[in-house]
């Protein structure tokens, strides 16, 4: 038979192991990217040299630049700056309108979760299997590729550009807990 001692003991241990156990769960709050290729985890971790607007999407799934950009085209040029460099504009043209491929600013979809930022990330993070390439230097595993803070600014800029009609629900996306 268990003594009063041995039950509290063990009720402390079970009290201690819970909080252990709710505590990492709190710090490690982030945002799960998912690879629009097969669903499985999209590995981006902060790195040296991240912005705090990366690092802040990589928490909560919001994307900082979006409203920023779609309320001022001057700073939306950061953005475009960025598509221009990586030669995105080579398929979908100098404005994502599409050329050899895809427009990115209509309301045509490749995938329904488009319609988010956080989905917009992981198509151009880790490519898919219609033809795009995996452009995150961590995925793509090439430190001359994109970071986490520039795709967050070239999705700003192709939310400035948006002609579709509807809602835009990117607009007032909530973070992710
Ligand atoms: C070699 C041509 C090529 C280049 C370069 C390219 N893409 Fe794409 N992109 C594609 C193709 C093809 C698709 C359609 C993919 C699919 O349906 O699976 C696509 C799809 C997309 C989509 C989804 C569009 C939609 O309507 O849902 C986005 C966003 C996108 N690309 C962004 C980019 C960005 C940003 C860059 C530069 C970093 C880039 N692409 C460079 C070929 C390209």
């Amino acid at each position: 038979m268990l003594n009063h001692g041995v039950i509290k003991a063990t009720l402390a241990a079970s009290v201690l192991a819970l909080a252990g156990l709710a505590m990492p769960m709190q710090a490690s709050a982030a945002c799960n990217l998912v690879s629009t290729k097969d669903n499985s985890p999209l590995n981006i971790k902060v790195e040296e040299g991240d912005t705090p607007e990366a690092k802040e999407f990589l928490e909560t799934c919001v994307n900082p630049y979006t409203k920023i950009y779609v309320e001022d085209p001057n700073k939306a040029k950061q953005g475009k700056r960025k598509f221009g460099l990586y030669s995105c504009t080579t398929c979908h043209g100098p404005n994502g309108d599409g050329q050899v491929a895809v427009s990115i600013t209509d309301d045509r979809w490749q995938y329904s979760k488009h319609i988010t930022d956080k989905g917009l990330f992981e198509t151009i993070a880790g490519g898919t299997n219609g033809g795009m390439a995996a452009w995150h230097k961590q995925v793509a595993n090439n430190p001359d590729l994109v970071t986490t803070d520039e795709i967050l600014k070239i999705i700003g800029f192709l939310r400035s550009q948006y002609k579709g009609g509807g809602d835009k629900p990117w607009l007032n996306e909530k973070p992710q807990k």
